[in-house]
């Protein structure tokens, strides 16, 4: 059972720039949260409330003061410095510590994810003993994603970083359950040309031993990212467009937490206090009433 669970919110963030010179993509506002938030609700969702921040040097105040140590969410929140963005399985170097002996959740802080069962899905990956699953989901331009093509008992057969030529549209989203070799394995790794750790050398190294498998998102599901600044903005609309005409938020973490149990009414109290007069206030209060 998979008990914790890392973000990875660092990176250079220069297809957004210059949005992302003064401060961190994921601090950026998804129309009424930050960026941060939908990852963690994601974790969250599943059940883990043990989690890794690894952020890039110089922004751990901001995310600090936003997030605290996370127990105005009922969760214990860790961070972690990341100087270079050296690639995505750098996490599992830096988080080594943090990790010790026990397998882990990755989800990029740049991905969002929404849809029907979604929790039920999230909570089945988390069943990982061993070995390596990714979460899958067609998309229309294979060349901006990691690729894996899969055969007709939706095994997989081959994955590749942004392939030009893909006959595959099945991308591999930014959420991952790694078994607790990922820390070895990635300190194994050598930069690409690109000179970065590549997360499909990782993940072609647990398929080499057949270890490697997929879980379908499914066609009700959304996964969005946020790469670019249409995918940005289309993001941000996606939940303004939802929150507006349903009423409920998307990724508010005090109200996931209540529901799970792990803070009272008091404690969204001092939520509210701490957001001071807002709309996700007024949402809170509702919450308690
Ligand atoms: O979004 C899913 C895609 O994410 C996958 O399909 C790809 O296989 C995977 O490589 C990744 O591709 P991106 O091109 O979106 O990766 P990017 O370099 O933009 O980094 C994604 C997030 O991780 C972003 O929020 C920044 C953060 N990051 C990235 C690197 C390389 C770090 O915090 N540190 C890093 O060293």
């Amino acid at each position: 059972m998979i008990k914790k669970g890392i973000i990875l919110a660092g990176g250079r963030g220069t297809r957004m720039s210059p949005l992302t010179i003064g401060i961190n993509k994921q601090l950026l506002p998804i129309y009424d949260k930050p960026l941060i938030y939908y990852p963690l609700s994601v974790l969250m969702l599943a059940g883990i409330k043990d989690i890794l921040i690894i952020v890039n040097k110089g922004q751990l105040t901001q995310f600090k003061h936003l997030l605290k140590d996370g127990s105005r969410f009922g969760i214990k929140l860790s961070y972690a410095e990341q100087f270079n963005p050296k690639g995505l399985p750098d996490a599992f170097i830096l988080g080594e510590k943090f990790i010790k002996k026990d397998n882990i959740a990755l989800i990029l802080g740049d991905n969002f994810f929404y849809g029907q069962s979604l929790t039920k899905k999230l909570k089945k990956c988390l069943n990982l003993k061993s070995g390596c699953k990714i979460l899958v989901h067609p998309v229309n331009k294979p060349e901006l994603f990691g690729i894996a093509t899969t055969n007709k008992k939706r095994k997989i057969v081959s994955i590749k970083e942004k392939p030009k030529n893909s006959k595959s549209n099945l991308a591999i989203t930014g959420l991952y359950f790694f078994d607790n070799k990922a820390v070895n394995y990635s300190k194994s790794l050598k930069p690409s040309k690109r000179n970065e750790l590549e997360i499909v050398d990782l993940l072609n190294k647990y398929k080499r031993k057949n270890k490697l498998s997929a879980e379908y998102l499914g066609r009700g599901g959304a996964w969005l990212d946020t790469g670019s600044i249409d995918d940005y903005y289309n993001t941000s609309n996606f939940v303004s467009t939802l929150e507006n005409r349903q009423g409920f938020k998307i990724a508010c973490l005090e109200e996931i937490a209540f529901k799970n149990n792990w803070i009272n009414k008091k404690e969204i109290k001092d939520a509210v206090g701490f957001y001071g007069n807002c709309n996700y206030s007024n949402y809170l209060k509702k919450l308690i009433k």
